[in-house]
């Protein structure tokens, strides 16, 4: 099982105080998949993020990563996050931001690449607090993955930036996927469902439904995916 599964998240719930952010979710991620992680805001994905790179701990259900059981500080080498706000020092320079991230991980021979692939090597002496919100997303995500991780969250990476960088950022995923690159990737809306190879929906804390994009169309009993979705949760609910 372990083997066939980059993430195994077992009858998982986790509460703040007496608020249930999630409840009972059962998801796994194959390895080298896009996992689309697809949810209303509030719905509990960036939880679900941090359980699984084991920032949150729960004693309800299991997390599994990259066959150990979470969480475990050796696994975090293994793992690469890229937060819904971007994380990086803005009085550093691109360079210095990645650089930095690679050291911690020991990978320091890794930052050209990693700046090539976010097309940020040209712009790599620019001071971060600088620079505009699109190219910080790219900064942000060559920190992630200079370490070159097994397995890589990322949560909403491509909100607020424009549709051509989204592009790039797409075809940046697909090819650390095609390399082996298991991926996570959270997202409030469903325009971007389809480039993943497998979705899970989830809403209130609840994985709604969990498959390919056209499994989830089936499933739902409609060919868009968004009213799909709807349906889902409509009959979830009742
Ligand atoms: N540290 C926390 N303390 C209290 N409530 C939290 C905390 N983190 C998240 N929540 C609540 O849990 C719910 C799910 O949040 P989150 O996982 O951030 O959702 P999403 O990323 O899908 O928007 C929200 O209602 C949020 O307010
Ligand atoms: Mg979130």
């Amino acid at each position: 099982m372990s083997e066939t599964f980059a993430v195994s998240v077992d009858d998982v719930s986790k509460s703040f105080g007496a608020f249930q952010a999630l409840n009972g979710i059962t998801l796994h991620v194959r390895r080298g998949e896009i996992y689309g992680l697809l949810g209303p805001n509030g719905a509990g994905k960036t939880t679900l993020i941090r359980l699984i790179c084991g920032l949150l701990e729960t004693k309800s259900g299991s997390v599994t990563v990259l066959g150990q059981r979470m969480p475990q500080v050796a696994v975090l080498r293994h793992i690469g996050y890229m937060t819904q706000q971007a994380a990086l020092y803005p009085g550093l320079s691109v360079e210095e931001n990645v650089r930095f991230f690679a050291a911690i991980n020991g990978a320091e021979d890794g930052v050209k690449e990693a700046l090539e692939l976010v097309q940020l090597y040209e712009r790599r002496a620019s001071v971060v607090a600088t620079l505009s919100g699109g190219m910080r997303q790219r900064c942000s995500l060559a920190c992630a993955l200079v370490h070159r991780p097994e397995l890589l969250l990322l949560d909403e990476p491509t909100v607020g930036i424009d549709p051509q960088l989204r592009v790039q950022f797409w075809e940046a995923f697909r090819r650390m996927a095609a390399d082996g690159t298991t991926m996570i990737v959270s997202s409030h809306v469903m325009d971007e469902a389809d480039r993943c190879q497998r979705l899970g929906l989830i809403q209130y804390g609840r994985l709604l439904a969990e498959g390919s994009p056209s499994d989830i169309r089936a499933q739902g009993g409609s060919p868009n995916l968004e009213e799909a979705f709807l349906a889902l949760a409509g009959r979830s609910e009742s």
